[in-house]
């Protein structure tokens, strides 16, 4: 993977002159609150002007778990000061900007609804096309924006709420292989992490405890192991950690650490597997052979480590943005905006924030909402 540094492609953008599109992009569908501006060159490369996250763990931590009423009211309190951060920051004005892209779903409605009614406000106010974005379409394309590499490929997603596979192809369709049939997989590292007590959000501290853990000490399911299509089961996993920690309680914190290398092992062994059998899905067709992961558990080192080797196996091309840009943030959507409107796309005021929005579900949307303006148009 040639991936560069967060701070690598923010240097890189000091001095250059306006080309292409600069869009100011918004993400507020969990707990984290995001503003970014980015500039896509009329070549279609990406660069980044800012990318300002402020996580609200400290507001969540001690519940365990994101509580969306806090969420919704910590992003409508410090919105504004990080878009006009992120300006700054960028050196842009609302009126050197050539759209507004926010994420509208899914997510948690309060959170999509401050961002998506400033993006609006924004929007109407300097006159500017704005468009609402999938929030997994935005993890879908930020490699796009590191590496130049846009759709089609075989893309896995994985994040706290999502695991499954897509085909990505042109013009903004993506249609589903497989996915969880229960848990996704940051959801079981978040559930692992709470058992232990290792805090809020978990992905990030299993795989730091995991570094001094025996992954061999206990033997934990590889579930779906061998089956044809491309989906994913965590549950029992995660209870096959559970019973084990009770097992060995009280843990000693080289227990904590075994128990984490050896979660994160099979969690590994069970994507490699899940991810030859998408290959031979997807390979069936005549799609080009690259493979791209995104979504905040692709930052994990030892799950990169394990596709990589899948993929040169099958031969297939690795893609995955750096880490940083694997978690939520807000230079993902605007990079999703800038793409959507160099080809076309705007929604209008009237554009809905939704909970729940499949990414397969996205061009269907347009074709109905397409077809709901007609009347009007005509
Ligand atoms: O994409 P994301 O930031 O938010 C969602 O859209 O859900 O993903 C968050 C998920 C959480 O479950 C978090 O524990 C997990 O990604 N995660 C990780 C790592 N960093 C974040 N999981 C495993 N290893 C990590 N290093
Ligand atoms: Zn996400």
């Amino acid at each position: 993977m040639q991936g560069r540094t967060i701070d690598q492609i923010i240097s890189m953008c000091n001095g250059q002159k306006k080309v292409g599109l600069t869009v100011l992009g918004i993400e507020t569908s969990c707990d984290e609150t995001a503003a970014a501006v980015v500039r896509r060159g009329e070549d279609g490369k990406g660069i980044i002007l800012s990318n300002i996250v402020r996580s609200q763990f400290s507001e969540h931590g001690r519940f365990g778990g994101v509580v969306p009423e806090i969420a919704a009211r910590a992003h409508a309190e410090i919105l504004d000061s990080l878009i006009k951060a992120a300006l700054e920051e960028a050196h842009v004005r609302f009126r050197e900007l050539d759209g507004l892209a926010a994420t509208a779903g899914p997510g948690l409605i309060g959170g999509l609804l401050v961002g998506l009614v400033t993006a609006k406000a924004i929007a109407l106010v300097h006159n500017l096309p704005l468009v609402a974005i999938n929030h997994l379409e935005g993890h879908a394309l930020t490699v796009g924006l590191t590496e130049a590499l846009d759709p089609p490929y075989l893309l896995l997603l994985v994040s706290g709420g999502h695991s499954e596979f897509l085909s990505a192809g042109g013009h903004f369709r993506y249609k589903k292989l497989g996915s969880t049939i229960d848990d996704a997989l940051g959801e079981a590292f978040d559930k692992v992490a709470k058992m232990l007590g290792l805090g809020f959000p978990g992905g990030p501290a299993v795989e730091r405890f995991a570094e001094g853990g025996d992954p061999a000490r206990f033997a934990f399911p590889r579930p779906l192991l061998g089956r044809e299509a491309p989906d994913f089961s965590f549950s029992g996993l995660k209870t096959a950690v559970r019973r084990a920690a009770l097992a060995h309680a009280p843990l000693t914190t080289q227990d904590v650490r075994d128990l984490c290398a050896s979660f994160q092992a099979a969690a590994a062994d069970t994507v490699r597997d899940r991810l030859k059998a998408a290959f031979r899905l997807y390979a069936a067709g005549a799609a080009p052979r690259k493979f791209v992961v995104a979504g905040g558990v692709a930052s994990n080192k030892a799950l990169r480590a394990a596709m990589l080797q899948e993929c040169e196996a099958a031969g297939f091309s690795f893609h995955a943005p750096p880490p940083g840009l694997c978690t939520d943030n807000a230079a993902m959507i605007a990079w999703a905006g800038a793409c959507r409107i160099a080809a076309g796309f705007r929604d209008g005021l009237d554009a809905r924030a939704r909970a729940r929005w499949p990414i397969s579900e996205i061009a269907s949307n347009e074709a109905q909402a397409a077809r709901r303006r007609l009347p009007a148009e005509t």
